[in-house]
């Protein structure tokens, strides 16, 4: 019945800091109803929320739902005896509105995705294939390179099976694959290898997002763009093993993450899921300590 993530939601203590930090990462910002909201240049979807609050949290997630779906929505919200709930103070009232079994509020539009920024073919002379014949690379790997569209989202759970049921059984996503005890990926049939998914943790939170930008070159570049900020270098450039998508993340201001992507696995009908004892990235620096750190705070 979801589609696809529509957006996420925070609470964060300085709203000031966050624009610039999302500015930074390469998203557009503009105040909407007291929040900050964030979007993808050339995206027509908001992608982030920040609503002011006294400590960072997870303040809500968003999906899109398939059309047609709603009725069978509600259907397995009734069966699941999960009632539905007026929006949180700070979120877009539109939709349908719920808990997961963690408690976040959830947010289901009946609505398409807008469609991400065209990007330009990326040619590439690798393996067999000799695309980019005359054309000097360096020359054009920097005009695009912002991010094109939100792909997905981690989140800490202390229950990671109820979670996976809740979000598999009533709300239909389907699992991509599991790095065993510790990670659950999901995915919304066809397309990408997963669009949100659970990391085992003491208690529940925010762990990052993922933008997909258009190519290898715009991950490092956005990555030096950061430096030169003066931003933490993160970590990355890596290639991952579960999605096999190239990465770069940045620690974000109130110690989760944000990350930009190419290449992820797109999935088919015919995916067999895994469960896989492997480290996260296939090369590439290991992580830093504070990776799987979850300083959210509780309750
Ligand atoms: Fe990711």
């Amino acid at each position: 019945m979801i589609s696809g993530l529509h957006h996420y939601a925070l609470e964060v203590p300085d709203l000031a800091v966050a624009k610039g930090f999302l500015q930074d990462f390469g998203l557009e910002t503009r105040e909407k109803d007291g929040a900050l909201v964030a979007q993808c240049p050339g995206r027509d979807q908001e992608q982030v929320r920040l609503v002011q609050a006294p400590v960072k949290r997870l303040h809500h997630v968003s999906f899109t739902l398939r059309p047609g779906t709603l009725d069978s929505v509600h259907e397995a919200l009734e069966r699941n005896g999960t009632p539905v709930i007026e929006p949180p103070a700070g979120a877009a009232a539109d939709g349908l509105w719920l808990r997961d079994p963690d408690g976040t509020p959830v947010q289901l539009l009946d609505e398409a995705q807008a469609p991400a920024r065209m990007a330009a073919e990326v040619l590439a002379n690798v393996g067999g294939t000799r695309q980019r014949v005359g054309v000097a690379q360096w020359q054009r790997a920097t005009e695009d390179v912002m991010p094109r569209r939100l792909g997905h989202t981690l989140l800490f759970t202390p229950q990671r099976e109820q979670m996976t049921d809740f979000y598999t059984g009533v709300l239909g996503l389907a699992v991509s694959d599991r790095i065993k005890g510790l990670v659950t990926f999901l995915n919304a049939g066809p397309g990408d290898h997963h669009i949100f998914g659970f990391i085992s943790s003491s208690h529940p939170g925010f762990h990052h997002a993922s933008f997909e930008v258009p190519s290898i070159d715009a991950i490092a570049l956005s990555a030096d763009r950061m430096r030169s900020r003066g931003r933490d270098a993160g970590w990355g450039l890596g290639r991952h093993t579960i999605g096999s998508n190239f990465f770069h993340y940045n620690p974000d201001p109130w110690g989760s993450w944000i990350e930009w992507f190419s290449d992820i696995d797109q999935i088919d009908d015919c995916w067999v899921a895994g469960d896989w004892d492997v480290p996260p990235h296939l090369w590439g620096a290991p992580p830093p300590e504070t990776f799987l750190r979850n300083i959210e705070a509780r309750g």
